[in-house]
């Protein structure tokens, strides 16, 4: 029941992106990005010109990528969210 009410939600709100997908939150993927992610690089790293993402799924694999190599054992919610956030503030990719 939690599931499909959840799924119900997310749906309402237009971030369902498929069955095995995991919906994540913009603000928490802001506060995890804020805290954990602006050490080496500040914003711009996801506007420049030859940017290394241009796809939802590519900002995905960059910050399932980093948060790896930070060693932050992220879930994939956690993930999730963080590509959410950079992808609707950032890369104005719609998801
Ligand atoms: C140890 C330093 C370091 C940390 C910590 C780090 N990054 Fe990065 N990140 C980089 C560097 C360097 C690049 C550019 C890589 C390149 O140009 O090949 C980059 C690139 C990226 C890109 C791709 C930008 C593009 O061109 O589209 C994303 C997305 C990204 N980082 C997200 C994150 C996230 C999310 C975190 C936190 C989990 C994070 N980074 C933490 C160093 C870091």
């Amino acid at each position: 029941m939690k599931f499909i009410l959840y799924t119900a939600a997310a749906m309402a709100a237009g971030v369902f992106a498929g069955p095995a997908a995991v919906a994540g939150d913009m603000e928490r993927g802001k506060a995890l990005h804020d805290t954990f992610c602006t050490a080496c690089h500040s914003t711009g790293v996801y506007q420049r010109d030859d940017r290394l993402a241009n796809t939802y799924l590519e900002v995905r694999q960059q910050v399932e990528r980093w948060q790896g190599n930070a060693q932050l054992r992220w879930s994939p919610y956690d993930i999730e969210s963080v590509a959410e956030y950079l992808s609707g503030r950032f890369y104005k990719i719609p998801h």
